[in-house]
């Protein structure tokens, strides 16, 4: 990444893992490991464990995120949490439209721009996902697909609210399969995605902007992936789990 024009995000996403006391001792390892980060530190963490996770984390370093949230202030969307319920929580951070939403629970382009539009509403700083699978990679559309998620995500965004968006480019065909997109694969869609901000907003806008690679990014590949011109830190599933491994990467990225 370049540092003189960014700080780098290390963001776990814990996915369907861990209960409120397992987040507490978790958080705890991992508190004294990542004090000294020279980058943004994040954990989003399932819902039931955001009251443990903001209060094991206070005072420190790391800040929490939620996984996903609703479009609409409240009402009748049973099983759902809005963007204002979790702004009430004092949660800052969540990630919006992983691929496994996508996949797994019909979320679509436009749902994602309208949760995206909900938390920005909220205060909340969002983790946009994209990436291509592995058909749409062979089929030579990758630059195609994640430019039209990107769009339609921050379709309306202003340039100011733009600031509390980061983008995290996951390949569906890296995630928790040990295979990891080449640092020069993250690097081109990276920058692409730059490339893609400066057209849609301003070259300044675009140099300021976080874009995280993710997908089997952990503690042995990181530093290589890191210290591409374009990846500005990581969205981490499995590593993200271990304090240790989190705390390498957290390492690479503030080196
Ligand atoms: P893994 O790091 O387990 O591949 O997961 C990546 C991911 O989906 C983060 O959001």
């Amino acid at each position: 990444m370049n540092k003189t024009l960014r700080k780098a995000v290390i963001a776990g996403n814990w996915k369907m893992n861990k209960t409120p006391d397992e987040t507490k001792a978790l958080i705890e390892e991992m508190k004294p490991l990542v004090k000294d980060a020279d980058c943004d530190v994040v954990l989003c963490v399932p819902y039931v464990d955001l009251y443990a996770a903001l209060e094991a984390a206070a005072g420190s370093n790391i800040k929490i995120g939620a996984e996903n949230c609703h479009w609409a202030k409240s009402g009748a969307f049973t099983g759902e949490v809005s963007a204002e319920m979790l702004a009430a929580v004092g949660v800052p951070y969540v990630i919006i439209g992983h691929s496994e939403r996508r996949q797994y629970f019909g979320e679509t382009d436009v749902t994602v721009h309208d949760r995206v539009r909900a938390a920005l509403d909220a205060g909340l700083t969002v983790i946009l996902c994209v990436g291509e699978t592995l058909t749409q990679r062979k089929q030579n559309i990758t630059m195609e697909v994640i430019a039209t998620q990107t769009k339609i995500a921050l379709a309306g965004v202003s340039a100011e609210e733009l600031k509390n968006i980061i983008i995290a480019y996951e390949p569906v065909w890296a995630i928790g399969t040990g295979e990891t997109a080449t640092a020069e694969q993250a690097d081109e869609v990276n920058g692409g995605i730059r490339a893609l901000i400066a057209e849609l907003y301003s070259q300044a806008d675009a140099d300021a902007f976080v874009v995280q690679y993710g997908g089997s990014m952990n503690a042995k590949n990181a530093a290589e992936l890191l210290a591409k011109e374009h990846v500005d830190g990581g969205l981490i599933g499995g590593a993200s789990l271990k304090a240790p491994d989190f705390a390498t990467i957290v390492a690479a990225a503030s080196k």
